[in-house]
Protein backbone atom coordinates (compact mmCIF):
# COMPACT_ATOMS: atom_id res chain seq x y z
CA UNK A 1 0.00 0.00 0.00
CA UNK A 2 1.47 3.34 -0.73
CA UNK A 3 1.75 6.00 1.81
CA UNK A 4 1.66 9.45 1.65
CA UNK A 5 4.39 11.83 2.87
CA UNK A 6 2.26 12.05 6.03
CA UNK A 7 1.26 8.24 6.30
CA UNK A 8 -1.95 8.00 4.87
CA UNK A 9 -3.20 5.64 2.78
CA UNK A 10 -2.36 7.64 -0.83
CA UNK A 11 -5.70 5.90 -2.77
CA UNK A 12 -7.67 6.53 -0.56
CA UNK A 13 -6.50 9.88 0.11
CA UNK A 14 -6.80 10.70 -3.70
CA UNK A 15 -10.37 9.08 -3.45
CA UNK A 16 -12.16 10.63 -0.63
CA UNK A 17 -10.67 14.05 -2.16
CA UNK A 18 -11.94 14.08 -5.78
CA UNK A 19 -15.23 12.54 -4.35
CA UNK A 20 -15.64 15.55 -1.72
CA UNK A 21 -14.53 18.05 -4.79
CA UNK A 22 -16.47 16.16 -7.03
CA UNK A 23 -19.96 16.68 -4.94
CA UNK A 24 -22.54 19.40 -5.94
CA UNK A 25 -21.51 20.83 -2.75
CA UNK A 26 -17.92 20.21 -2.24
CA UNK A 27 -16.79 19.23 0.61
CA UNK A 28 -13.55 17.45 2.22
CA UNK A 29 -13.55 15.66 5.41
CA UNK A 30 -12.42 17.57 8.44
CA UNK A 31 -9.63 14.44 9.82
CA UNK A 32 -7.80 15.36 6.68
CA UNK A 33 -7.22 19.00 8.89
CA UNK A 34 -4.47 17.07 10.67
CA UNK A 35 -1.44 16.96 9.34
CA UNK A 36 1.66 17.27 11.29
CA UNK A 37 0.99 20.59 10.25
CA UNK A 38 -2.47 21.01 10.84
CA UNK A 39 -2.38 19.43 14.52
CA UNK A 40 0.44 22.10 14.97
CA UNK A 41 -2.01 24.58 14.23
CA UNK A 42 -4.41 23.49 16.47
CA UNK A 43 -2.49 23.80 19.27
CA UNK A 44 -1.49 27.33 18.58
CA UNK A 45 -5.57 27.85 17.98
CA UNK A 46 -5.59 26.46 21.76
CA UNK A 47 -3.62 29.35 22.76
CA UNK A 48 -5.51 32.07 20.56
CA UNK A 49 -7.58 34.53 22.99
CA UNK A 50 -10.55 34.18 21.33
CA UNK A 51 -10.69 30.40 21.26
CA UNK A 52 -11.95 30.10 24.26
CA UNK A 53 -13.11 26.08 24.47
CA UNK A 54 -9.70 24.62 25.25
CA UNK A 55 -8.96 27.56 28.92
CA UNK A 56 -12.69 26.83 29.42
CA UNK A 57 -12.31 23.40 29.77
CA UNK A 58 -8.84 23.35 31.59
CA UNK A 59 -10.49 25.61 34.31
CA UNK A 60 -13.63 23.09 34.84
CA UNK A 61 -11.33 20.49 35.13
CA UNK A 62 -8.80 22.51 37.88
CA UNK A 63 -11.86 23.29 39.74
CA UNK A 64 -13.74 19.96 39.61
CA UNK A 65 -11.42 17.34 39.14
CA UNK A 66 -11.39 15.99 42.72
CA UNK A 67 -15.27 16.02 42.55
CA UNK A 68 -15.10 13.88 39.35
CA UNK A 69 -12.86 11.62 40.82
CA UNK A 70 -15.13 11.24 43.51
CA UNK A 71 -17.88 10.26 41.40
CA UNK A 72 -15.69 7.36 40.32
CA UNK A 73 -14.53 4.39 42.34
CA UNK A 74 -10.79 4.10 43.52
CA UNK A 75 -8.30 1.88 41.66
CA UNK A 76 -8.85 3.67 38.69
CA UNK A 77 -7.57 2.93 34.70
CA UNK A 78 -7.67 6.36 32.47
CA UNK A 79 -7.98 6.02 29.24
CA UNK A 80 -8.13 9.08 26.69
CA UNK A 81 -9.73 9.17 23.13
CA UNK A 82 -7.70 11.45 21.38
CA UNK A 83 -5.24 12.70 23.71
CA UNK A 84 -2.90 15.12 21.85
CA UNK A 85 -0.41 16.69 24.13
CA UNK A 86 -2.30 15.39 27.41
CA UNK A 87 -1.68 18.99 28.50
CA UNK A 88 -5.38 19.12 30.18
CA UNK A 89 -5.50 15.57 31.48
CA UNK A 90 -1.99 16.49 33.34
CA UNK A 91 -4.57 18.67 35.89
CA UNK A 92 -6.97 15.23 36.40
CA UNK A 93 -3.88 13.09 36.48
CA UNK A 94 -2.32 15.18 39.38
CA UNK A 95 -5.46 14.85 41.30
CA UNK A 96 -5.60 11.25 41.00
CA UNK A 97 -1.79 10.65 41.72
CA UNK A 98 -2.25 11.86 45.32
CA UNK A 99 -4.36 9.05 46.59
CA UNK A 100 -2.79 6.54 44.33
CA UNK A 101 0.22 4.46 44.43
CA UNK A 102 0.00 3.34 40.83
CA UNK A 103 -2.07 4.75 38.06
CA UNK A 104 -2.33 3.45 34.56
CA UNK A 105 -2.62 5.85 31.69
CA UNK A 106 -3.29 4.38 28.30
CA UNK A 107 -3.03 7.41 25.50
CA UNK A 108 -4.87 6.78 22.26
CA UNK A 109 -4.24 8.72 19.25
CA UNK A 110 -3.53 8.05 15.51
CA UNK A 111 -0.41 10.35 15.47
CA UNK A 112 2.21 8.59 16.30
CA UNK A 113 4.57 11.55 16.83
CA UNK A 114 1.99 13.60 19.51
CA UNK A 115 1.82 10.35 21.27
CA UNK A 116 5.53 9.41 21.59
CA UNK A 117 6.03 13.55 22.67
CA UNK A 118 3.22 13.62 25.19
CA UNK A 119 4.42 10.42 26.82
CA UNK A 120 7.96 11.61 26.77
CA UNK A 121 6.96 14.05 28.94
CA UNK A 122 4.16 12.35 31.05
CA UNK A 123 6.80 10.48 32.52
CA UNK A 124 9.08 12.77 33.70
CA UNK A 125 6.51 14.53 35.53
CA UNK A 126 4.87 11.70 36.90
CA UNK A 127 6.79 9.06 37.96
CA UNK A 128 4.58 6.51 39.65
CA UNK A 129 2.55 6.63 36.03
CA UNK A 130 2.02 3.55 34.23
CA UNK A 131 1.95 5.27 30.39
CA UNK A 132 0.70 2.59 27.72
CA UNK A 133 0.06 4.66 24.83
CA UNK A 134 -1.84 2.66 21.91
CA UNK A 135 -1.42 4.39 18.50
CA UNK A 136 -4.54 3.92 16.28
CA UNK A 137 -8.25 5.06 15.58
CA UNK A 138 -10.49 5.02 19.05
CA UNK A 139 -12.39 1.92 18.33
CA UNK A 140 -9.34 -0.44 18.02
CA UNK A 141 -7.68 1.92 20.65
CA UNK A 142 -10.50 1.67 23.61
CA UNK A 143 -10.54 -2.47 22.24
CA UNK A 144 -7.07 -2.88 22.65
CA UNK A 145 -6.60 -1.05 26.33
CA UNK A 146 -9.88 -2.84 27.66
CA UNK A 147 -8.51 -6.36 26.84
CA UNK A 148 -4.83 -5.18 28.25
CA UNK A 149 -7.00 -4.13 31.66
CA UNK A 150 -9.14 -7.61 31.27
CA UNK A 151 -5.98 -9.76 30.91
CA UNK A 152 -3.85 -8.20 33.50
CA UNK A 153 -4.74 -10.21 37.37
CA UNK A 154 -2.83 -7.03 39.01
CA UNK A 155 -4.03 -4.15 37.44
CA UNK A 156 -7.43 -2.65 38.31
CA UNK A 157 -10.44 -3.15 36.10
CA UNK A 158 -12.62 0.35 36.96
CA UNK A 159 -12.48 2.52 33.49
CA UNK A 160 -12.39 6.49 33.15
CA UNK A 161 -12.97 7.16 29.37
CA UNK A 162 -12.11 10.88 28.56
CA UNK A 163 -13.12 12.46 24.96
CA UNK A 164 -11.94 16.03 25.83
CA UNK A 165 -12.02 19.73 23.94
CA UNK A 166 -15.31 18.97 22.65
CA UNK A 167 -14.02 16.55 20.05
CA UNK A 168 -17.59 15.03 20.31
CA UNK A 169 -18.81 18.35 18.53
CA UNK A 170 -17.05 17.53 14.94
CA UNK A 171 -19.22 14.16 14.92
CA UNK A 172 -22.79 14.40 12.92
CA UNK A 173 -25.70 14.03 15.62
CA UNK A 174 -26.24 10.22 14.37
CA UNK A 175 -22.59 10.12 14.08
CA UNK A 176 -22.36 10.60 18.17
CA UNK A 177 -24.34 8.23 18.80
CA UNK A 178 -22.67 5.35 17.33
CA UNK A 179 -19.61 6.57 18.69
CA UNK A 180 -20.85 7.00 22.56
CA UNK A 181 -22.98 3.40 21.45
CA UNK A 182 -19.64 1.81 20.80
CA UNK A 183 -17.73 3.28 23.65
CA UNK A 184 -20.15 2.15 26.09
CA UNK A 185 -20.05 -1.39 24.43
CA UNK A 186 -16.81 -1.55 25.77
CA UNK A 187 -17.24 -0.50 29.27
CA UNK A 188 -18.52 -2.42 32.13
CA UNK A 189 -21.35 -1.08 34.42
CA UNK A 190 -19.27 0.69 36.90
CA UNK A 191 -16.85 2.69 34.46
CA UNK A 192 -17.38 5.36 33.36
CA UNK A 193 -17.13 8.25 30.51
CA UNK A 194 -15.74 11.78 31.02
CA UNK A 195 -17.15 13.98 27.43
CA UNK A 196 -16.28 17.83 27.33
CA UNK A 197 -19.35 19.35 25.26
CA UNK A 198 -19.05 22.89 24.15
CA UNK A 199 -22.37 24.63 24.83
CA UNK A 200 -24.46 26.94 22.91
CA UNK A 201 -23.63 30.41 23.33
CA UNK A 202 -24.13 33.98 21.84
CA UNK A 203 -22.90 33.70 18.57
CA UNK A 204 -20.42 36.72 18.15
CA UNK A 205 -18.29 34.63 20.54
CA UNK A 206 -18.55 31.55 18.47
CA UNK A 207 -17.91 33.81 15.09
CA UNK A 208 -14.76 35.38 17.43
CA UNK A 209 -13.35 31.82 18.33
CA UNK A 210 -12.84 30.55 14.84
CA UNK A 211 -12.03 33.94 13.16
CA UNK A 212 -8.90 34.52 16.14
CA UNK A 213 -7.57 37.85 14.69
CA UNK A 214 -3.95 36.45 14.21
CA UNK A 215 -5.07 34.41 11.48
CA UNK A 216 -4.54 31.00 12.76
CA UNK A 217 -7.62 29.23 12.14
CA UNK A 218 -7.72 30.39 8.51
CA UNK A 219 -4.24 29.03 7.55
CA UNK A 220 -5.43 25.45 9.39
CA UNK A 221 -8.06 25.69 7.08
CA UNK A 222 -5.72 26.12 4.03
CA UNK A 223 -3.46 23.64 5.19
CA UNK A 224 -5.69 21.55 3.71
CA UNK A 225 -4.92 22.48 0.77
CA UNK A 226 -1.15 23.17 0.93
CA UNK A 227 -1.55 19.62 2.01
CA UNK A 228 -3.10 18.21 -0.92
CA UNK A 229 -0.46 19.57 -3.11
CA UNK A 230 2.18 18.02 -1.00
CA UNK A 231 0.57 14.80 -0.93
CA UNK A 232 -1.15 14.21 -4.12
CA UNK A 233 0.08 17.01 -6.13
CA UNK A 234 -2.62 19.21 -6.10
CA UNK A 235 -2.57 22.72 -8.21
CA UNK A 236 -3.97 24.90 -5.51
CA UNK A 237 -2.81 28.90 -5.11
CA UNK A 238 -3.95 29.20 -1.53
CA UNK A 239 -3.79 33.03 -2.49
CA UNK A 240 -7.09 32.60 -4.03
CA UNK A 241 -9.24 30.74 -1.42
CA UNK A 242 -10.48 32.48 1.69
CA UNK A 243 -11.04 31.15 5.27
CA UNK A 244 -15.20 31.53 6.35
CA UNK A 245 -16.62 30.49 9.34
CA UNK A 246 -19.85 31.28 11.05
CA UNK A 247 -22.07 30.03 13.30
CA UNK A 248 -25.45 28.67 11.99
CA UNK A 249 -28.06 29.08 14.67
CA UNK A 250 -30.54 26.80 13.17
CA UNK A 251 -28.30 23.97 12.51
CA UNK A 252 -26.35 24.60 16.03
CA UNK A 253 -23.06 24.25 14.37
CA UNK A 254 -19.94 26.51 13.03
CA UNK A 255 -19.44 25.50 9.65
CA UNK A 256 -15.83 25.90 8.25
CA UNK A 257 -16.05 26.79 4.83
CA UNK A 258 -12.78 27.95 2.01
CA UNK A 259 -14.06 29.96 -0.16
CA UNK A 260 -12.99 30.68 -3.90
CA UNK A 261 -12.37 34.36 -4.31
CA UNK A 262 -12.73 33.68 -8.44
CA UNK A 263 -13.60 31.45 -10.89
CA UNK A 264 -10.76 29.35 -11.72
CA UNK A 265 -9.61 25.75 -12.38
CA UNK A 266 -7.25 23.47 -10.32
CA UNK A 267 -5.89 20.08 -11.23
CA UNK A 268 -4.74 17.71 -9.03
CA UNK A 269 -2.21 14.99 -10.21
CA UNK A 270 -3.08 12.16 -7.67
CA UNK A 271 -6.60 12.20 -9.02
CA UNK A 272 -5.97 13.12 -13.23
CA UNK A 273 -8.70 15.08 -12.73
CA UNK A 274 -9.53 19.12 -13.16
CA UNK A 275 -11.38 20.86 -10.25
CA UNK A 276 -13.47 24.15 -11.53
CA UNK A 277 -14.72 26.37 -9.01
CA UNK A 278 -17.36 29.63 -9.19
CA UNK A 279 -16.48 32.54 -7.85
CA UNK A 280 -17.56 32.39 -4.05
CA UNK A 281 -18.10 28.94 -4.38
CA UNK A 282 -17.16 27.08 -1.34
CA UNK A 283 -15.50 23.88 -0.26
CA UNK A 284 -17.18 22.78 3.57
CA UNK A 285 -14.29 21.31 5.06
CA UNK A 286 -15.97 21.44 9.29
CA UNK A 287 -18.63 21.25 11.44
CA UNK A 288 -18.59 22.10 14.88
CA UNK A 289 -21.80 21.09 16.73
CA UNK A 290 -22.42 23.18 19.72
CA UNK A 291 -24.69 21.50 22.39
CA UNK A 292 -27.63 22.31 24.95
CA UNK A 293 -28.16 20.58 28.26
CA UNK A 294 -30.92 18.88 27.02
CA UNK A 295 -29.30 17.31 24.00
CA UNK A 296 -26.74 15.93 26.10
CA UNK A 297 -29.16 13.81 27.86
CA UNK A 298 -30.81 12.87 24.70
CA UNK A 299 -27.55 12.03 23.42
CA UNK A 300 -26.48 10.19 26.52
CA UNK A 301 -29.83 8.33 26.56
CA UNK A 302 -29.76 7.33 22.82
CA UNK A 303 -27.02 6.06 23.29
CA UNK A 304 -26.95 3.87 26.50
CA UNK A 305 -25.25 6.22 29.20
CA UNK A 306 -26.97 8.26 31.43
CA UNK A 307 -25.92 12.04 32.59
CA UNK A 308 -23.83 11.21 36.32
CA UNK A 309 -23.22 14.88 36.52
CA UNK A 310 -22.66 17.86 34.55
CA UNK A 311 -19.33 20.57 35.41
CA UNK A 312 -19.82 23.69 34.03
CA UNK A 313 -17.53 27.22 34.60
CA UNK A 314 -19.00 30.20 35.78
CA UNK A 315 -20.13 31.27 32.14
CA UNK A 316 -22.02 28.25 31.29
CA UNK A 317 -19.99 27.86 28.11
CA UNK A 318 -18.67 24.49 28.56
CA UNK A 319 -19.69 21.18 30.44
CA UNK A 320 -17.27 18.20 31.36
CA UNK A 321 -20.28 15.89 31.68
CA UNK A 322 -19.60 12.48 33.51
CA UNK A 323 -21.74 9.37 31.55
CA UNK A 324 -22.26 6.39 33.42
CA UNK A 325 -23.45 2.76 31.64
CA UNK A 326 -27.18 2.37 31.84
C1 LIG B 1 -10.90 19.69 17.49
N1 LIG B 1 -12.12 20.44 17.48
C2 LIG B 1 -12.86 20.27 18.74
C3 LIG B 1 -11.96 21.86 17.10
C4 LIG B 1 -13.33 22.58 17.15
O1 LIG B 1 -13.41 23.61 17.83
O2 LIG B 1 -14.27 22.09 16.54
C5 LIG B 1 -11.33 22.01 15.74
C6 LIG B 1 -11.23 23.43 15.30
N2 LIG B 1 -11.60 23.89 14.14
C7 LIG B 1 -11.37 25.18 14.05
N3 LIG B 1 -10.88 25.58 15.21
C8 LIG B 1 -10.76 24.49 15.99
Amino acid sequence: MQKTKSGLDTSQFIQDITEGLGNKIKNIQSKYLYDHIGSQLFEQICLQPEYYLTRTEASVLTKYSTDIINLTERRLNIIELGSGSSTKTKILLQSLIKDHDELYYFPIDVSHTILHDSIRKLSSDFLNLHIIGISSDYTIGLKKAAEFINEQYHVPDRKLVLFLGSSIGNFEPVEAISFLQMVRDRLDKNDMFLVGFDLKKNQEILNRAYNDKAGITARFNLNLLARINREIGGEFDLESFNHHAYYDENLGRVEMHLVSKRDQDVYIKGGNKTFSFKENESIHTENSYKYDLKQIYDLASDSGFEVRQNFLDERGWFTLTVLSPM
